[in-house]
């Protein structure tokens, strides 16, 4: 007993101190791996066996740019980073928003995209930060949208789920007052469900960025400045409007 539990000590110790792959290491295999969740639409999505999305698709053109094939891997969301500690991926798109307390776990790099939380719910539903008291909510577990939807006062029952699309269902069958995620997805959802659900206030704004393991400073140095070729040579404003008819770059 003793000794499995030491071994299991040894084995955590081992996975945080061994080092992440260099960005030398990484072209040297001429492939990057890199994690997302692949259930949040429209930033990545899993559609039959294929990846899609708006970070899967920037993503592969940073690849491009950096003369390296992908290796894709999925993971579900609360594991991401998790994953990333551990050496199984070069590194994360998956919709990250930066925050102190992941700041202090992984290195980001530049935002590749700015948006915000924003309330959804069905007509006569909580649509503003005041309407959310005493109101069930559902949010995606480890989540910006949980942590900033805990801090609304008066809110009623938060309720998580493992998948934001698994919080949107929720909402859509009745089963919470309403729902805080993502304002594109948001949008989208008010657009699927043709008039059944009504956008509301957006609760926060948030810098979403790449992650890749503390330290890693040499390919999170390529990522920054392959991500930079993408925003002026024409290639992320292409991708971005093919997904939101708009450039989601950060302004400022
Ligand atoms: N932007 C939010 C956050 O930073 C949600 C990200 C959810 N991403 C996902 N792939 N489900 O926590």
């Amino acid at each position: 007993m003793k000794k499995t539990v030491l071994t299991i000590a040894a084995l955590t110790l081992l996975a945080t101190t061994a080092q992440a792959r260099t960005w030398d290491e990484i072209k040297q295999s001429g492939t990057i791996k890199i994690a997302t969740e692949g259930a949040f639409p429209p930033f990545n999505i899993l559609e039959g066996k294929k990846l899609t999305g708006f970070e899967v698709e920037l993503a592969e053109n940073l690849a491009k740019e950096l003369g390296l094939k992908v290796q894709w891997v999925t993971q579900p969301f609360d594991n991401l980073l998790i994953g990333l500690q551990q050496n199984r991926y070069d590194f994360v798109i998956a919709s990250h928003g930066i925050t102190p307390q992941r700041a202090k776990a992984v290195d980001f790099s530049n935002p590749h995209y700015c948006t915000g939380g924003a309330i959804v719910a069905k007509p006569g539903g909580p649509l503003t930060a005041a309407d959310l008291a005493g109101k069930s909510v559902a949010v995606q577990v480890g989540t910006t949208y949980l942590e900033n939807v805990r801090k609304v006062s008066g809110v009623g029952d938060v309720k998580t789920f493992p998948k934001d699309t698994d919080a949107q269902a929720a909402l859509m069958a009745g089963r919470v007052d309403a729902w805080v995620g993502d304002k594109f997805t948001g949008l989208d959802l008010v657009k699927a469900q043709k008039g059944k659900v009504k956008a509301g206030a957006l609760l926060f704004n948030e810098r979403i960025a790449m992650a890749v393991k503390k330290g890693n400073s040499s390919l999170l140095k390529e990522l920054n400045s392959a991500l930079d070729k993408s925003l002026n040579n024409g290639s992320y404003a292409k991708i971005s409007s093919k997904y939101f008819g708009e450039d989601v770059r950060c302004r400022n």
